[in-house]
């Protein structure tokens, strides 16, 4: 197969939802469709439980199979299909953020009932910002919920998407009768008996036809017609362009569960969703078509044993070929490294591959070179963006807790940082260390690993702190640069790239000093989405 059929094949994706929609059983359901997995449940274990808090063996247990499923990759139609994991508990969110910039496209899982919640319109507007294509998938039509025209009105509104529905239900819950699918032009009958969906799919061409009224009931029929005739009235047709650009985003109907509507979903989507896409990079913009590799590090693992501590950094290809044995440049180091072993993803397991194609993750074993965000080329230099850092929710002063491992404890911190697990500010005024993390779950597993990965303790204290603000120095006036950092000298840091951030206190103290040091800009993440 040549390297452009091997580009073409390929569709690399990531699911997003607020917790407990359905990702985790969708994501189930593609792989048995793509026969990766043998039965349901296998993927299951993967999810960050809320009852995690407390539990490090269960944090442990689940870090270790996260690594197994971060990738799953199945072949279906031919197509190499690879689904990014994305955890969807919250105190993980930064996580998510960094797996989407390693996807060409995404598909939103909504729960009838629910409609949209708070952790999908945050996941939503960082696709929006990087007009990531998306395909929306409304889940659990088995079980009564909003009107499916309330809920398409409700996507557009919070989400601030424009939408068009490729298939449409025909009932709900008790009553659900099965799916109209407007791309196929069938109707796909729903039968609850069976718990494992295995289909019935009746081609209707013409809803006119009075055959719909044999297959659903008069009632039904009548009701489906009107309402597809207020599809058309209301909403757009489909367009692949529009659906790429970002600009429109076509809905499915379904239950992940009973398995319905998932292959209409699964077919839609290999046949619309794209190939790998171009990437910016601060140079220039880097087509996966060019011969010549390049890639970026998205996410790093530790190791799950405590006495080797290598990692797996996850690369994402964006253009050429990676392959085994071959020194590339590691663009931050400007030095060259070489593989031997690295990994290829599958739905269960890993494997030592000789040749990775754009849009695939290769999983390299890593010593502490690597840093969320660094660039691995033939040779160029060239710096992939968009892996920005959000403000962290919660900051907490980090201390040390055994003097004797001092060492241990400050390399420690520099790798989980490096990992993405948390964020690191070091006070200006007396260089004390502030962890600032999304959620309050990472101080225990910081604490937890520390300990267990390099020997050291750690204790916290509370600092109060609103939002970490990143300054830009170049675009402030001098003066008024000059006195802000006089008069706010206990509430600046810097960050592990050497930024200046001001940690402010509160919403108001913010404001304040918005208003008196208007030349001294603000930003919220370490660098511009886009
Ligand atoms: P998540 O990964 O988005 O957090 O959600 P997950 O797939 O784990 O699904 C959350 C709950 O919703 C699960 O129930 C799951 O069985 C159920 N669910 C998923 N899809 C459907 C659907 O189409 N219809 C219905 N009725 N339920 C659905 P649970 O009780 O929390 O877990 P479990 O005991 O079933 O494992």
């Amino acid at each position: 197969m040549s390297f452009t059929e091997e580009i073409k094949k390929r569709r690399t994706f990531g699911i997003i939802s607020h917790p407990d929609a359905g990702k985790t059983t969708l994501t189930e359901k593609l792989l048995l469709y793509g026969g990766a997995i043998q039965e349901a449940g296998a993927v299951k274990n993967n999810k960050i439980k809320k009852s995690a808090t407390s539990d490090f063996m269960e944090i442990e247990r689940q870090r270790g199979i996260s690594v197994a499923t971060s990738v799953l990759a199945f072949t279906y139609n031919n197509t190499k299909i690879n689904i990014l994991d994305t955890p969807g508990h919250k105190d993980f969110a930064e996580d998510t953020f960094r797996t989407l910039t390693a996807v060409d496209s995404v598909i939103v899982v909504i729960d009838v009932a629910k409609g949209v919640e708070e952790q999908t319109e945050k996941l939503v507007e960082v696709c929006r910002m990087r007009s990531i294509p998306m395909i929306v998938f409304i889940n659990k039509m088995d079980r009564e919920g909003k009107d499916a025209f309330d809920l398409l009105d409700e996507i557009e509104q919070k989400l601030n998407l424009h939408v068009t529905p490729l298939s449409f239900p025909i009932g709900m819950g008790y009553d659900f009768k099965g799916i109209y699918n407007l791309f196929e032009q069938n109707v796909n009958l729903f039968t609850s008996q069976s718990k494992q969906y295995k289909g019935e799919t009746i081609a209707i061409n013409d809803v006119s036809d009075p055959k719909l009224g044999s297959l659903i009931g008069e009632k039904s029929a009548q009701t489906l017609r009107e309402n597809l005739e207020l599809v058309e009235g209301v909403y757009p047709p489909f367009s692949r362009d529009a659906y790429l650009s970002g600009d429109l985003q076509p809905v499915f109907f379904g239950s992940a569960l009973t398995n319905f509507g998932v292959r209409e979903l699964l077919d839609c989507f290999v046949s619309i969703a794209p190939t790998p896409r171009p990437k910016k990079a601060d140079e220039r913009e880097v087509s996966p078509q060019e011969k010549e590799f390049s890639g970026f590090v998205f996410k790093i693992h530790a190791n799950m044993d405590p006495k080797h501590r290598d990692r797996l950094a996850f690369v994402k290809i964006v253009s050429g070929t990676f392959e085994r044995n071959t020194p590339y440049l590691h663009v931050r180091l400007q030095k060259k490294l070489k593989f031997s072993s690295p990994n290829a993803f599958f739905a269960e397991k890993k494997e030592i591959v000789d040749v990775s194609y754009p849009g695939d993750i290769v999983g390299l074993h890593d010593t502490g070179n690597f840093k969320i965000g660094d660039t691995l080329t033939s040779g160029e230099t060239l710096h992939y963006r968009g892996i920005p850092n959000f403000s962290p929710e919660h900051f907490r002063y980090i201390n040390n807790a055994d003097p004797m491992k001092a060492k241990q404890l400050f390399k420690g911190i520099d790798q989980l940082m490096d990992e993405g697990v948390a964020q690191l500010f070091t006070l200006e005024i007396n260089g004390r260390k502030i962890i600032g993390t999304v959620g309050a779950l990472q101080y225990e597993v910081i604490q937890y690993r520390l300990e267990h990965e390099y020997g050291a303790k750690c204790s916290y204290e509370n600092f109060a702190a609103y939002k970490a603000c990143w300054i830009d120095e170049s675009t402030a006036k001098p003066d008024e640069l000059s006195e802000f950092k006089r008069v706010k000298q206990k509430f600046l840091a810097k960050d592990k790239s050497d930024q200046l951030v001001f940690l402010a206190d509160s919403q108001f103290s913010l404001q304040m000093t918005q208003q008196k040091y208007p030349s001294v800009q603000f930003r919220f993440t370490s660098e511009k989405v886009g």
